[in-house]
């Protein structure tokens, strides 16, 4: 392992002032992300499932820059992230986004039909790991995005990888869990991630990098 503890340290500290800052760097948003930001909070706790602003546009960013056509969402919730990946893909793509509950399904797909996407965007409902499994089994996806239970992460990974284009792009989310992944004591979820996160490190099919993003973000290219 690489001895990091005498590199200087480059972080910033994301103090409220800082965040704000880092959000006022973004393109305002539009009618349709207000909404469902929105309708989304007044969910009440769960609503911090959301993706924050900036990962959605950087979703969008790395679907356009990856030129991805084809993009499968792992947790859809009230569609927020899907939203941010039918952008990325445009009006030629496709996104294919889970979720174990349809519970939500009503507040995403009034959004992306008034943001002109619902046609791009394919719902399945269901245990992810039975969605992932019935996909073809060849490389057809551009780009993958994981967000869903953090004790099936390592399963998502192990479907979606041999799925993935050579190229292709896997972004997993809450590879931090709030910090606590980095601790060896970490338990539960925390746990369960501080695995996941292991496993991506061993899996030489891809090269990965972990951002600091949101509560930590790593994306994942596969290799030629
Ligand atoms: C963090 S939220 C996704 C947030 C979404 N990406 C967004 O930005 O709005 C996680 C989602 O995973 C879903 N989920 C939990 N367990 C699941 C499973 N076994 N299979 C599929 N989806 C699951 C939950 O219902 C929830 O909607």
């Amino acid at each position: 392992m690489t001895n990091t503890e005498t590199l200087p340290e480059k972080a910033v500290l994301l103090t409220p002032e800082v965040l704000e800052y880092v959000r006022g760097q973004l393109p305002p948003f539009t009618d349709v992300q207000q909404e469902l930001i929105d309708s989304t909070l007044a969910l009440g706790g769960v609503a911090e499932m959301q993706v924050p602003p900036e990962q959605g546009a950087l979703l969008t960013l790395l679907a356009r820059l990856t030129g991805a056509r084809v993009a499968v969402e792992v947790g859809t919730f009230t569609g927020y992230s899907t939203l941010a990946l039918a952008e990325g893909v445009g009006p030629d793509g496709k996104v294919i986004t889970c979720d174990v509950t349809d519970r939500w399904q009503e507040i995403a797909a009034k959004a992306w039909t008034r943001a002109g996407v619902a046609d791009q965007v394919e719902s399945v409902f269901g245990p992810a790991a039975e969605t992932l499994r019935k996909l073809p089994d060849e490389p057809f996806v551009d780009f993958a995005f994981i967000d869903a239970d953090k004790v099936g992460y390592i399963g998502y990974w192990e479907a979606l990888v041999p799925r993935i284009k050579p190229n292709g792009l896997i972004a997993a989310d809450n590879v931090l869990y709030a910090g606590e992944a980095a601790s060896p004591h970490a338990e539960g979820n925390a746990r369960a991630i501080r695995e996941f996160n292991e496993h991506v490190l061993r899996d030489d099919r891809v090269e990965s990098v972990m951002l600091t993003v949101a509560d930590g973000l790593t994306l994942a290219r596969k290799k030629n």
